[in-house]
Order: structure tokens, then C-alpha cells, then sequence
């Protein structure tokens, strides 16, 4: 069975000091969850203090990106090296790094290989926009964006890549695709782009979440749904009280 997984993308939100303070209250409210993975994302600077706050917990930390490269002449940027030890998990192609930081494609492939290279395990987001669910896009550029991002991965590290399904006209926006449209993507579109890539097996052994305005309120119909596999939140993790509820609507969900 694939092990639900929760992560919460904080984004550009949260002090160093309000990021701890929210785990040390949030861990031993989600300690009883063990059937369900769950992920904090924080901001690169509260890292380390929350890795540390949560060190004697099973609750995992993620980053929000990296660099490809070990290390260099990178202004700004983050490399691999400089998240082992502090993130099990880092979140790549998330749709507002491809539009404000303008990330490729190609970038986005190079960032998983580096991710899985160090010991890092992605959490590979993908998603159409407005203009092409619209027009009908979806399959193919889902499809695509799946494809180029694991272009040269081997199947054995894709135990280690989540992928998460976000339209980008729900993330922030109070829209969400329902349950049916979201699980026909990622159990149609993503796993059968993946069993042309690696075969039934290892398609149908994939975790793949949704994401995209999941509250309290919606998540159980997400999780009822056979091949969602979990969550990638952004507001909705913001509050301890929310992260719990989709925790336990996970797990109930889920039946664990
Ligand atoms: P949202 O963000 O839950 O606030 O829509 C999701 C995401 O961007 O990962």
C-alpha cells in the first residue's frame, strides 16, 4: 500500500520563531498519526531550528527548491549539500518557481537528479494553467511536464520521488478540481505517463498527492479518492489546528 503522505508548503510565510514555536505545538498533536507521512516545508532559514525542534518526532522536514549544483557561484541560491542532514524531502518545479523564477523544464529535471543524488527525495509538482485546462491541454501537459522532469531518472529512485498534482488555477485561489477531475489525472494522466516510463509496477508504487486550495473541508473527498495519495498544502498548513484535521481526514480516509 502507498503511505499517505501530508506536506506543508509554509511559502514565503513564518519567522524562524513562529516556525518552531507552530512545530513544537503541531508534533505532538500529529504523533498518533503514524500511518499517515507528514511534512513541514519552512523557509531555508528555519531549516535547521525546526529539523531540531522536531529531531526526537517522525515528523519530516522539507525544503522549498535547491540549486542543481553542489556548490558555486550561485547568489542566493541553495545547494544540495547545504540541505543533507537538516531535509528528508525538497519541493521541485512548484508552479510559482516556474513562473517567478522562471524555472524550466530542463532546470526542474536537473534539480530532481541533484535532489536524488545527495540522498534528497523530491516532492515533483506539476500542473496546467487556466488557459490550458480550458483548452483542453491538460493530459498532454501534465503528461509532458512529468515526462521531462524525469527524463534519465532510473526506476529505482522513483521509490523516492513523490509527485504532487497542482493546478495551478487552484493553488491560492479558493478553486479546487474536485475529487473525480483530480483523480482522474493523477490515476490516469501521471500513472499511465509513468507505467509508459517504468511500467505498471512502479506506476501503480508512486505516490502522488494533490494540491491546490485543500482545506479541512475538502480534504476527505481528496482522500477518498483511490489514487490520491496525499496532500501538498499551502494556507491550509499555516494553522496547527487545520494541519491536524487534514492529518486525521487522511488517515480516516485512508482507513489507517
Ligand atoms: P494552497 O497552496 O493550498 O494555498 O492552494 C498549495 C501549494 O501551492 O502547494
Amino acid at each position: 500500500m502507498r503511505k499517505p503522505i501530508i506536506a506543508g508548503n509554509w511559502k514565503m510565510y513564518k519567522t524562524l520563531s513562529e516556525s518552531v514555536d507552530f512545530v513544537r505545538e503541531l508534533a505532538p498533536r500529529l504523533a498518533s498519526y503514524t500511518g499517515v507521512e507528514r511534512v513541514v516545508c519552512p523557509t531555508f532559514v528555519a531549516l535547521a531550528a525546526v529539523a531540531d525542534a522536531l529531531k526526537n518526532t517522525d515528523i519530516r522536514v522539507g525544503a522549498q527548491n535547491l540549486h542543481w549544483e553542489a556548490q558555486g557561484a550561485y547568489t542566493s541560491q541553495i545547494a544540495p549539500t547545504m540541505l543533507q542532514g537538516l531535509a528528508e524531502y525538497v519541493i521541485i518545479g512548484h508552479s510559482e518557481c516556474r513562473a517567478y523564477l522562471h524555472e524550466t523544464d530542463e532546470d526542474i529535471n536537473r534539480k530532481v537528479k541533484a535532489a536524488l543524488a545527495y540522498g534528497l527525495k523530491p516532492i515533483l509538482a506539476v500542473g496546467e494553467s487556466l488557459a490550458q485546462n480550458e483548452a483542453g491541454e491538460t493530459q498532454t501537459f501534465v503528461g509532458g511536464q512529468v515526462r521531462a522532469a524525469l527524463s534519465g531518472i532510473e526506476s529505482d529512485n522513483m521509490q523516492n520521488i513523490i509527485i504532487a498534482y497542482e493546478p495551478i488555477w487552484a493553488i491560492g485561489t479558493g478553486k479546487n478540481a474536485s475529487g473525480e477531475v483530480a483523480n482522474a489525472i493523477i490515476g490516469g494522466t501521471i500513472r499511465s505517463t509513468l507505467a509508459q516510463l517504468y511500467g505498471n509496477e512502479i506506476a501503480q508504487s508512486v505516490r502522488i498527492q494533490y494540491g491546490g486550495s485543500v482545506k479541512p473541508s475538502n480534504m476527505l473527498e481528496y482522500m477518498s479518492q483511490p489514487d490520491i495519495d496525499g496532500a501538498l498544502v499551502g494556507g491550509a498548513s499555516l494553522k496547527v489546528d487545520d494541519f491536524v484535521q487534514l492529518v486525521e481526514s487522511a488517515a480516516k480516509a485512508k482507513g489507517l
